[in-house]
């Protein structure tokens, strides 16, 4: 149908007009009158119109603002305190062990009662707020854990929608700004879940097009609560509930149970996690009991759904802020609570193909690929088969009909086959790399199968790329997969230093780049460009050193010249070598695959034109006042006060390294009874031994 230039004129002007009325609904009132598809459709009728008659498209038309979202990417928080995760169990023996592991890291006989308090697992993300002399001066997310991202004003928008009321009769926004009530400390930080009740995610749902519904509330508020304009009117269905503390100021005065310390933040008017919903005393979930935990969790899985939000499991917590003091952290995860998940949710479905994937270090992973199949709220069409042996176990064939289950965050996984199909056949591993050709060997004792290609293949090094730049390593965000692929293809990055010599020029005119996603890019990386310690290790993707391992070794050598001098005399035996192996927690075969690396001449070039390019921060020692800061201690012998764990994790907490071995880089041995080689060679070395009580006196 063809319209006049007059008719356009006019058509252009109406539905201008409409969607600006619609825009403001949406994005100012919080109160949208049309669904998306919807607006979609006036959308792009517009658009249509405008392209027609180019001479009568305005830029101030609706077509041209981009949704009414501000340009600005959310500027980067620094947890004082991390954000931790929780150890999972799934089944009661696990629960059972972590209450004995707990005893037995503080010494306490099996019978002695330990006070727990048992709290939903709320399905959501979780987020940390600030008060400042009572006002709420920032929100961030998690994040990685240490570094979140700003979202103030986005949880000044949260209004807890009662599940019993329709939604728009809500009331004004209803996170607390400000906290009044006795006793408010200077510094006051809360930690949370944001999430979605079933109600409110289904309301949302319903307004959205097809193709742009959230597969779940989680989802959902995940997405909501990142997103960039304040004024959305997604944030008003947000919930939240208070589950911890973060930083509190020392005017406070700490009451001595995490519960009593939930009340107080509950009298100050916040949402704290609830218990089991038909528990009218709504907090005291509190038990030295196990057996009364279990009983409560099974409980609670069974009456899940007149849960009006999704929980996937109990958080059970050591009440005694003492022994949670002493119990401290592993790795990611504090000693202290264990998150008991609910079984994982399994499914049917059929494997339609089995592909490799070939990893940054080379392992080729089988991938089996299935007819979609919503598992628990999520599409899931991908799952991992591990490796060649697990394929013959589990005697999985293309074609079969299996069952296929995904837990939490896990990685969907085959548990069995149903039943082989007729015409199902066996899966040929293969012997060489799929994607360079080269050989796939399988070394004595390994499960896994490795191309040999390493540099020359490119599946490894794109996967390397995709590592440097992920969450936990460099963290660039707008560079994912799909721009590493194009990149790789246009021959803009081979190796990591060409991130950091990107010419955005170049970008700027490809399809599908615009001046703001350049911009955007450009400031990701930029920012990227200093980086601490440990992430830089972690981003260099050595086989073995992980996460955890790259904070071991950052730890431990503090600078990255210091670690880089060390890597390079690695050889087995020399000095380097023996003093790698005194961390505790490093073995051979971390140092094997260290001196591997920084032998070959390709990563120590790669190296020298990344220090080009990057500022890397020494690593931050902890507590860096206390007398045993940046000290090397070694503890040997029983000691009688503590467990030798227990001892471990409080030097670290303070500041110090704790090796396994004695050097002449000790500076302390802290002998128990029974000491014996260390001792000695302490001795010979001239280095300081305390016993255990010097040692308690010098970090108290
Ligand atoms: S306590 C030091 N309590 O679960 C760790 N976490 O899987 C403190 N979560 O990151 C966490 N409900 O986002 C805690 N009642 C609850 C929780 C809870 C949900 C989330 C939290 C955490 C994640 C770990």
């Amino acid at each position: 149908m063809s319209v006049s230039k007059e008719e356009a004129k006019a058509e252009i002007e109406r539905l201008s007009d409409e969607l600006r009325h619609h825009n403001k609904l949406y994005y100012q009132k919080d109160a949208p009158e049309i669904t998306d598809a919807e607006y979609d459709a006036l959308f792009r009728e517009l658009q249509a119109l405008e392209a027609e008659f180019p001479d009568l498209a305005k830029s101030s038309s609706p077509t041209q603002k981009v949704g009414a979202a501000p340009s600005t990417k959310f500027a980067k928080v620094h947890h004082k305190i991390p954000m931790l995760s929780l150890n999972n169990a799934f089944t009661e023996e696990e629960v059972e062990e972590w209450d004995k592991r707990i005893k037995n890291f503080l010494n306490l006989p099996e019978n002695e009662d330990i006070t727990y308090i048992c709290e939903q697992k709320i399905d959501g993300l979780s987020f940390s707020a600030r008060y400042e002399n009572g006002k709420l001066v920032q929100g961030a997310t998690r994040g990685d854990g240490e570094v979140g991202e700003n979202i103030t004003e986005n949880l000044k928008k949260i209004r807890n929608p009662d599940p019993t009321k329709i939604i728009f009769t809500y009331d004004e926004p209803n996170f607390p700004s400000e906290i009044k009530g006795k006793n408010i400390p200077a510094i006051f930080e809360i930690r949370g879940e944001v999430y979605l009740q079933h109600g409110a995610f289904e309301i949302l749902n319903s307004t959205k097009a097809e193709g742009k519904k959230f597969v779940n509330p989680r989802n959902a508020a995940a997405g909501i609560i990142r997103q960039l304009d304040p004024n959305a009117s997604s944030l008003r269905y947000l919930a939240y509930f208070i589950y911890g503390w973060g930083e509190i100021s020392s005017d406070f005065s700490m009451p001595t149970t995490h519960h009593e310390m939930m009340e107080i933040i509950a009298s100050y008017g916040f949402l704290i996690t609830p218990h089991h919903p038909k528990d009218k005393n709504v907090y005291k979930v509190l038990t030295t009991n196990i057996a009364q935990m279990l009983e409560y969790h099974k409980k609670i899985q069974q009456d899940r759904s007149s849960i009006p939000h999704d929980i996937d499991g109990l958080v059970y917590k050591v009440d005694d802020r003492a022994l949670r003091e002493r119990l401290g952290f592993a790795g990611r995860a504090p000693r202290w609570a264990l998150a008991h998940k609910f079984p994982a949710e399994q499914v049917v479905t059929t494997v339609e193909n089995i592909e490799i994937q070939v990893g940054r270090t080379g392992t080729l992973t089988p991938v089996a690929r299935l007819t979609p199949v919503n598992v628990g709220g999520v599409m899931v069409s991908n799952a991992t088969l591990h490796n060649e042996d697990e394929i013959e176990r589990k005697d999985i064939r293309i074609g079969d009909t299996v069952v296929v289950q995904r837990a939490g965050d896990v990685i969907p996984q085959i548990v069995s086959v149903r039943t082989h199909a007729a015409d199902s056949h066996k899966y040929i591993f293969p012997l060489n790399c799929p994607v360079c050709g080269s050989h796939a060997v399988r070394e004595e004792g390994e499960v896994a199968r490795r191309c040999t290609g390493g540099l020359i293949c490119e599946a490894q090094a794109i996967e390397r790329l995709r590592h440097f730049v992920s969450r936990n390593a460099f963290d660039i965000e707008g560079l994912g997969e799909k721009q590493i692929q194009s990149f790789w293809e246009a021959g803009l990055i081979r190796a990591p230093h060409d991130i950091f010599r990107l010419d955005y020029e170049t970008i700027k005119i490809w399809e599908g780049w615009g001046e703001k996603s350049v911009t955007n890019l450009q400031a990701a990386i930029t920012y990227a460009r200093n980086i601490t310690l440990p992430r830089f290790i972690y981003a260099l993707g050595i086989r073995h050193i992980g996460e955890i391992t790259g904070k071991l070794l950052s730890r431990h050598y503090v600078s990255y010249a210091e670690l880089k001098k060390a890597m390079l005399q690695l050889e087995h035996g020399s000095e380097a070598w023996n003093d790698l192996l005194s961390i505790d927690g490093a073995g051979e075969v971390m140092a094997d695959a260290l001196r591997e690396f920084f032998h070959e001449e390709h990563n120590l070039q790669i190296l020298t034109e990344l220090e080009k390019e990057l500022t890397i921060a020494d690593a931050e020692l902890a507590q860096t006042d206390s007398k045993v800061a940046g000290k090397t201690v070694v503890f040997t012998g029983t000691l009688e006060k503590m467990t030798r764990n227990e001892a471990k994790s409080r030097a670290e907490s303070l500041g110090a390294k704790v090796a396994g071995s004695v050097s002449s880089k000790t500076d302390y041995v802290v002998a128990g009874s029974d000491s014996g080689s260390k001792l000695k060679k302490a001795t010979e070395l001239g280095v300081k031994i305390l016993n255990e009580d010097q040692w308690l006196e010098l970090i108290s």
